[in-house]
């Protein structure tokens, strides 16, 4: 495909003699495309030039149009200090439809990523407790971003580093010790291990021995306690058996389960080399690396039992996969209330010796919270909401639009289930994700709204137009002028983009750029559709029509996989 940015860049650097990277970093699009379709700011160069901007590109214009040649440009203009580039549309029309009619279903997958690694460590919920909103959020945030990395080529590796060790777990111990037979466990696990936890740590508050007899069991499981093992594995087992059916349901997958207990024998040399450092200090009878220097308090690394912290685990943690994994990255999906946890861990995993690459590849990804604009669905566990609620509210409200709007469609269910968990999905990855979501049934579920059921319908009528015709065009007999006019160059405009944007996506963690730009592309057909008739009686103008529908309907349905999001057949 030819890179307009890169032609561009040329030709400047051919009028000034600067290079051609440098510029390349220089170019922005305008906010409007009737200034132009790439802007090169001019003052960039004012310093070096020990000119105005305004003369720079006054000067580069000139140039530009007596001397220099380059068919991707059809005209340059000054306004203020910018110069302001207008491609060649048919150009530009022309290699976008052939490179995607090249490589279908891989249109904007990339190899950017060969040679690097990339972590991503996401859902990582705590077992024996439910597993909320907030780590479906989670989960779908970095489920997405998993994909996109490893749509661009880089080896990437998906951790749930489970929540299955610390203290909790002495308690959890000690009140299936007391109170086991009085539970269904087998049942309905996670709700009535909830259950003991919350009134052995009701017992605790009155009773100094109980709370006391918990720290020790959680000592005992970390010095591999039969019993205390025993049980705790039972817990791990029934917990996951919950999790994984959510996220089999979601179509989530990991590379690895490895969670805080995996780390329990790697531990010792965690606090050695910390030890070496010489930072480790002993504070009541604890073992703590003092950070107020840098204004992050002080991180605990031994309690004063003896016992391991949540904080010495995250460092085993990064030691083992920079170890085994040796990644260019290690991203760690987690709300933003553990901002100061990752901040701690991050500085004091400086003393463990690693090298330098380790550490600057470690990035805490934190998110907003989830709020429900009616509180109406959570009364059952106090303010918990379950997961497996949730979904079963989103496919019951869908079902029953869909009742309304087409009873008799085939694959039913399936179309429905689709449409519910991709509303989901979509509402938690659109919102920027260091702002808290609000979840509102009629938004997300909105067919005319900025959701994934409006990009789901799109994409479902793309098909419909798709199935009254007997093949799609060949590419090579696509009449370009018939899609040289602003609806379509819109759409165009923005599939050529497609790359380009799951990289800034991932270049920003950010995979809301992802599905602004669905919503962008979903909306920019919508307009096409209603300003042309698809099905034109003119053989060209149809043809022309019909292949655009068809490469719209690509992208969404590659864009919405890569958030996680599976496209129904009918709506
Ligand atoms: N289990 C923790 C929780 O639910 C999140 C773990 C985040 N990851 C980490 N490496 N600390 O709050």
């Amino acid at each position: 495909m030819i890179n307009f940015i890169e032609e561009i860049a040329k030709t400047i650097s051919q009028a000034v003699n600067i290079d051609i990277d440098e510029i390349q970093g220089y170019i922005e699009v305008p906010p409007d495309d009737t200034i132009g379709d790439y802007a090169f700011p001019c003052f960039r160069l004012a310093k070096s030039l020990k000119k105005s901007p305004n003369i720079i590109a006054n000067e580069l214009k000139e140039k530009i149009d007596s001397s220099i040649e380059n068919v991707a440009i059809e005209k340059v203009e000054v306004a203020g200090g910018y110069l302001n580039f207008s491609i060649n549309k048919n150009l530009l029309i022309e290699t976008t439809i052939q490179e995607i009619d090249e490589k279908k279903e891989e249109y904007g997958r990339s190899n950017i990523g060969k040679n690097k690694k990339i972590i991503v460590e996401y859902s990582s919920p705590n077992i024996a407790k439910p597993f909320h909103i907030g780590h479906l959020r989670n989960t779908l945030i970095g489920h997405s971003l998993y994909n996109m990395y490893k749509f661009l080529g880089y080896n990437t590796i998906g951790i749930n580093h489970l929540g299955d060790y610390g203290t909790q777990f002495g308690k959890m111990i000690e009140g299936y010790k007391l109170w086991g037979k009085e539970y269904n466990i087998e049942e309905n696990p996670i709700e009535e291990l909830t259950k003991i936890y919350v009134r052995i740590n009701e017992l605790c508050k009155q009773d100094e021995t109980i709370l006391e007899a918990c720290r020790s069991n959680f000592k005992k499981l970390e010095d591999g306690d039969t019993y205390c093992v025993e049980i705790w594995n039972r817990f791990k087992e029934l917990s996951l058996k919950e999790f994984n059916r959510i996220y089999d349901i979601l179509g989530v997958k990991f590379d690895s389960l490895n969670g805080e207990a995996f780390y329990s024998d790697k531990m010792d040399e965690i606090v050695s080399l910390l030890e070496k450092s010489g930072k480790l200090i002993e504070s009541e009878g604890a073992k703590i690396v003092d950070l107020e220097e840098e204004k992050m308090g002080v991180c605990m690394i031994k309690k004063s039992n003896n016992s391991t912290t949540y904080a010495t685990r995250d460092l085993a943690a990064i030691l083992y996969r920079a170890r085994t994994y040796d990644f260019d990255k290690c991203l760690y999906v987690v709300a933003y209330e553990q901002n100061l946890h990752f901040k701690q861990v991050f500085e004091v995993a400086k003393l463990l010796g690693l090298d330098e690459k380790y550490i600057k590849g470690l990035i805490h990804i934190p998110y907003g919270m989830v709020h429900l604009k009616s509180g109406r669905m959570s009364t059952r566990e106090g303010n918990v909401i379950k997961v497996t609620d949730l979904i079963e509210e989103a496919i019951t409200r869908v079902e029953s639009i869909i009742e309304e709007k087409n009873s008799n469609m085939e694959n039913k269910y399936e179309n429905v289930k689709k449409i519910g968990i991709g509303a989901i999905t979509f509402s938690n990855i659109a919102t920027t994700l260091i702002k808290d979501q609000v979840f509102d049934w009629d938004t997300i579920l909105n067919f005319n709204g900025e959701t994934g059921p409006y990009i789901q319908y799109t994409y479902v009528r793309t098909n419909s137009i798709l199935s009254c015709i007997d093949n799609i065009p060949n590419v090579k007999e696509i009449d370009i002028n018939q899609l040289n006019n602003k609806e379509a160059l819109r759409i165009i405009k923005l599939i050529y983009n497609f790359q380009e944007t799951i990289i800034e996506a991932t270049n920003k963690n950010e995979p809301s750029i992802l599905a602004r730009y669905l919503i962008d592309l979903a909306k920019a057909y919508s307009s096409f559709y209603n300003e042309y008739k698809v099905m034109s009686q003119k053989k060209e103008e149809r043809d022309a029509r019909v292949f655009l529908t068809y490469v719209t309907g690509l992208v969404l349905k590659i864009g919405m996989n890569l958030l996680g999001i599976e496209m129904p057949d009918r709506m």
